[in-house]
């Protein structure tokens, strides 16, 4: 059965969505949906060679549709300036922002442009970044939402607010965790402040399970070539996993089911939440934690110069 007709999406013409990391695995699905809803998507890739290959096929499925390919690199802050700047230039809404590009446990610490650890910088602070440079035209734009992507692993994360940055001990799953739960703490943070300032705006999450796209392999290959773990990884993961269409379904619900609450996440309803059609799921008390979420919002403002403004 084609599930997204399950998933019942709504005729998305006029709409305008970004979705980072669009060219791979769920956000390649993601857009390529919305696209066939006949929203208007942006694909936000940083590898444009990448993201032309993914434009031709999901024009070649989707003929009548308007895919747009932006570079985003979200590992330095001067192309998400570039990005939002661009953007800007050609659109005055924004309805869905999908927070979906992602990068996992690179063997070794590396660091962005901006000196932030990888993982923490692109998977959080670049999403965090994003989202506060396109704020005003989110705000300006009758209930538009904010979808973003987090995973399972945010129940291992920790906010090392000592070592933020992983500097002083770097463990390549818990600084892939640590940053799936600022994820949630950001998603759901923005979401109250949304509340507070009495505006029409959602900010939810999701999460796809354990889904087979590139992840494991681009952030094993990170450092060179993929490692012995990563092969096993991956053969792993082929195991107990979903398609990357699969895993793209609770991303596409959350983006588009019509009624949403405060703190929302999707993810799959199987075992463990590993695979299934999604469903609302429990995130950790952790990733409700307001202090922790108010503490990480002010450490985030200050890393990337970045300052959300609600009036
Ligand atoms: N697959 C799973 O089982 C799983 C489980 C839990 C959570 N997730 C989350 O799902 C999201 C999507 O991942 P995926 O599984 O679909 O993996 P994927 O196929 O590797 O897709 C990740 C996308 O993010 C892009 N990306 C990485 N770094 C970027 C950067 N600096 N700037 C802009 N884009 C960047 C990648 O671009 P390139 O193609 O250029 O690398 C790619 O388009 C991630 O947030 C991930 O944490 C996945």
């Amino acid at each position: 059965m084609n599930k997204s007709i399950m998933l019942n999406i709504p005729d998305l013409s006029h709409k305008v969505v970004i979705v980072t990391g669009a060219n791979s695995g769920i956000g390649y699905h993601t857009a390529l949906e919305l696209g066939l809803a006949k929203a208007k998507v942006i694909l936000a890739c940083r590898n444009l060679e990448k993201g032309q290959l993914a434009l031709t096929k999901m024009q070649a499925s989707c003929p009548n549709s308007d895919f747009i390919l932006m570079p985003l690199d979200l590992s330095d802050l001067n192309s998400i300036h570039n990005f939002v700047q661009e953007f800007l230039n050609q659109y005055t809404q924004l309805d869905i922002l999908i927070n979906n590009a992602g990068i996992m446990a690179i063997p070794k610490r590396t660091i962005t442009k901006n000196g932030f650890e990888m993982q923490f910088g692109t998977n959080h602070l670049g999403h965090f970044a994003l989202t506060g440079l396109l704020l005003k035209t989110l705000i300006q734009t009758d209930h538009s939402r904010i979808v973003t992507v987090s995973s399972l692993a945010h129940k291992r994360g920790k906010i090392n607010l000592k070592d933020l940055q992983s500097e002083k001990h770097y463990s390549p799953w818990g600084a892939y965790a640590q940053s799936k739960l600022a994820n949630l703490l950001f998603a759901f943070e923005l979401n109250r402040l949304f509340n507070q300032h009495n505006l029409s705006q959602t900010s939810l999450a999701c999460h796809p399970g354990i889904a087979k796209t590139n992840i494991i392999e681009t952030g094993m290959q990170a450092n060179g070539k993929i490692t012995f773990l990563g092969n096993i990884m991956n053969s792993l993961v082929g195991l107990v996993s979903q398609t990357d269409y699969d895993g793209a379904l609770p991303t596409i619900e959350a983006a588009t089911v019509p009624t949403i609450n405060g703190d929302t996440y999707y993810g799959p309803d199987g075992f463990n939440e590993y695979t299934g059609l999604p469903k609302l799921v429990k995130a950790k008390p952790k990733a409700h934690d307001l202090k922790m979420a108010k503490n990480l919002w002010l450490l985030s403002q200050e890393l990337t110069k970045v300052n959300y403004d609600f009036n």
